[in-house]
């Protein structure tokens, strides 16, 4: 590694550097498109994602990819190695892959699904053409991927200009505005085809003054935006406010069943897709941490989701609805009221009031993006309601892209969790929110249910998420997105072999392995070090970075571990709780009621035990907790000691400036996580008085 480090200011190519292009790029491919200048021949021409920008991006890709590597773009009929065909005919969001002898034919209905067909042979790289011959059909598994931008405007006082963001700037805004180059924007809507998004929301979920005049006074900025990311088939969404009515239309009310209200709302509607005809739709966080909503007027959120479905349904258009709903000033004196149980106290009841429109977007656990919780029991409990699974890839509360922490193996249980237990058909998560749930109503199977949706980590940074290896996160989600069945192992393998390809396409293998030491188990290793065995929420308040045992203890926000002297977690059993664990269907009411049967990872979610209860690992609760501190931070040193000996490789196998930047966020985390052992560790022997085992330094 050279000493001094050179900055390219380009923003980095993440996991579409030109020698990943390699192996489609010295071959010879071509596009074939139909004839769409005549009439209509029964095809769906006018399919916005038909349109004519994805099919330049086509050919600009095959252009860009052949004269980097020495391949060429020939004629489709001058048998090429690579045939790209637009077949309307065809039908559905996927596309054919097929190889012969070494040479790749890949078919789709639509330019987007072509354009993801291509990425696919780019992420196969060489193992497109020297294969055995093969015919396969792929499909994204939810009709809906999104990725929500918490991005402001303007810099807001508390939260800055991304909120949860921790990679720089906004790639859409700056002072104050859309920003007049948007070419990031494209750039990124290149990543994200080559992973399966299709969709960003691009402003936060709190939608403040400024923000709420996107959907107004800024529309031909808007229309900027998603002009940018179209090329590359990625549809635009905008949160919006439940009080637009009043705020931005100056009516007295924004109640749900007003006819002003509902009159106001289909006009808004109509003078979006009038500026973005392939507007996706809006999201709302409403009755949510003082954001507004129907609850003002007497209304559920039924009545208020159905609402902007009405305004939304004639332009084909979604309203993505937030479960996020709980009270956020609660007393803590209060232990009848549990956060845990709210989405599903406001939302289950409500199961086959939402219209077909509607996608109910349910956060993965029941609390709030953490390490380690419980699958949220609402993705069980609306069978008649189109469900989305919301992740957070911006790593709030996962070290916040100064650790290393690949969350792929998390979103994956989560998205593998069987509601129904083991024993059953098999459903699981993914299926629900596939709309392939057990008694799924008609309108959520024919819409193939909400899929799936996440924050995402993106700023204006060089390496786009501040963490250069936090880029493993992004490209995960969107791989998870279009086949949430993938192994996270494997994804994360892929994303090595496109980011850290050289010019001839390979990766130098030790970075390989040190990139598979460092980020394979980072997840755990990140849980081993900070709040034990599922209970959550050791952070500082407000920016949520480090620890602070007691630091909501006694706060209004619901998160609380309850630790004393005897015990320490959370009794959400139906026998002596909360009765958290009812909103289970069988088996897990009951596997999570019962202590003994409960999964030690989240023992202190549903139970308040004794420091000397005995885990089903055999060991008790405080020396688990001892244990796994210590461990977690031998772990990290692996990981810095694992990227040091990347140190010597010849220049360019990882680049040097990639190099120092995951080096300064190692120490940063090796820092932190001695921080973490040492508060969480003399916490616990403090308020426990139970001594290590076996000796080692608590303070
Ligand atoms: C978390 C996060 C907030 C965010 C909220 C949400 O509570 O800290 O910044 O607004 O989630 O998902 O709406």
């Amino acid at each position: 590694m050279r000493s001094e480090i050179v900055v390219d200011p380009a923003p980095h190519a993440a996991w579409l550097p030109d020698g990943a292009l390699a192996a489609v790029g010295r071959r010879r491919v071509a596009l074939r498109l139909p004839d769409l200048s005549g009439p209509a021949q029964g095809h769906p021409r006018a399919r916005p994602d038909n349109s004519a920008e994805v099919t330049s991006t086509l050919r600009t890709e095959l252009t860009r990819a052949t004269s980097a590597h020495g391949g060429a773009v020939v004629d489709p009929d001058d048998s090429p190695d690579v045939l790209l065909a637009l077949v309307p005919e065809l039908s559905g969001d996927g596309f054919r892959f097929v190889r012969d002898d070494g040479r790749v034919t890949v078919t789709a209905a639509t330019a987007t699904a072509l354009l993801h067909g291509w990425f696919h042979v780019v992420r196969l790289r060489e193992a497109a053409f020297t294969g055995p011959d093969a015919e396969e059909s792929h499909a994204p598994a939810f009709a809906l991927r999104v990725l929500d931008h918490w991005d402001n405007v303007d810099v807001h006082p508390v939260m800055g200009q991304v909120e949860r963001g921790y990679a720089g700037g906004s790639i859409f805004y700056a002072d104050g505005r859309v920003r007049e180059d948007l070419s990031r924007v494209t750039a990124y809507a290149r990543l994200l085809a080559a992973t399966g998004v299709d969709r960003v929301c691009i402003n936060n979920v709190n939608v403040h003054a400024r923000e709420a005049r996107l959907l107004t006074d800024d529309l031909p900025d808007v229309a900027r935006v998603a002009a940018a990311l179209r090329p590359y088939g990625v549809r635009t969404h905008l949160a919006v406010s439940f009080a637009a009515p009043m705020t931005l239309g100056g009516l007295p009310t924004s109640d749900p069943l007003d006819d002003d209200v509902r009159a106001w709302w289909r006009r808004a509607a109509e003078r979006v897709w009038a500026a973005v005809p392939d507007f996706g739709g809006f999201v709302v966080k409403a009755d949510s941490e003082g954001q507004p909503g129907p609850f003002a007027y007497g209304r559920d959120h039924a009545d208020g989701a159905n609402l902007l479905a009405e305004a939304v349904a004639p332009h084909g258009g979604v309203v993505h609805w937030r479960a996020f709903v709980y009270d956020h000033t609660q007393d803590w004196r209060d232990r009848s009221t549990d956060r845990a149980r709210a989405a599903y106290d406001h939302f289950a009841p409500l199961d086959g009031r939402f219209a077909e429109n509607v996608v109910v977007q349910v956060k993965h656990g029941p609390i709030d993006f953490q390490t380690r919780e419980a699958v949220s029991p609402v993705l069980a409990g609306m069978p008649s309601t189109r469900l989305a699974l919301e992740l957070q890839v911006t790593q709030e509360y996962t070290g916040q892209q100064r650790h290393a922490c690949y969350l792929a193996p998390w979103w994956s249980e989560n998205l593998g969790f069987r509601p129904w237990g083991e024993d059953g058909d098999g459903t699981a998560v993914r299926d629900v929110v596939a709309g392939l749930g057990p008694n799924a109503s008609a309108a959520v199977a024919s819409a193939g249910g909400g899929g799936i949706a996440a924050v995402s980590n993106v700023g204006d940074d060089r390496f786009w998420t501040g963490h250069p290896l936090a880029q493993a996160n992004l490209y995960a989600f969107g791989r998870l997105a279009w086949d949430p069945t993938l192994d996270p192992t494997a994804i994360l393998d892929e994303w090595i072999g496109l980011t850290f390809a050289g010019p001839d396409g390979t990766v130098h293998a030790r970075v390989r392995e040190v990139l598979h030491a460092v980020l394979d188990d980072s997840w755990r290793t990140y849980e081993s070090y900070t709040a034990p065995l599922g209970v959550g929420f050791m952070v500082r308040p407000g920016h949520h970075y480090g620890p602070d045992v007691d630091g909501y203890e006694y706060t209004p926000w619901g998160t609380y571990h309850f630790a004393d002297r005897d015990g320490v977690g959370v009794d959400r059993t139906r026998a002596t709780g909360t009765g958290f664990t009812g909103q289970y269907p069988a088996p897990w009411r009951d596997v999570y009621e019962d202590r003994a049967t409960c999964p030690d990872e989240l023992l202190l979610f549903f139970h308040h035990v004794p420091y000397t209860h005995v885990l089903r690992s055999g060991v008790t609760v405080i020396q688990h907790v001892y244990d796994t501190h210590f461990a977690g931070v031998e772990r990290v040193r692996e990981m810095v000691a694992a990227w040091e000996s990347l140190a010597g490789l010849a220049p360019g196998a990882v680049g040097a400036d990639l190099h120092a930047r995951v080096r300064e966020r190692l120490a940063e985390q090796l820092r932190s996580a001695v921080e973490w052992r040492d508060q969480i560790n003399t916490y616990f022997l403090r308020k426990s008085g139970v001594a290590d085992a076996r000796g080692r330094t608590i303070y």
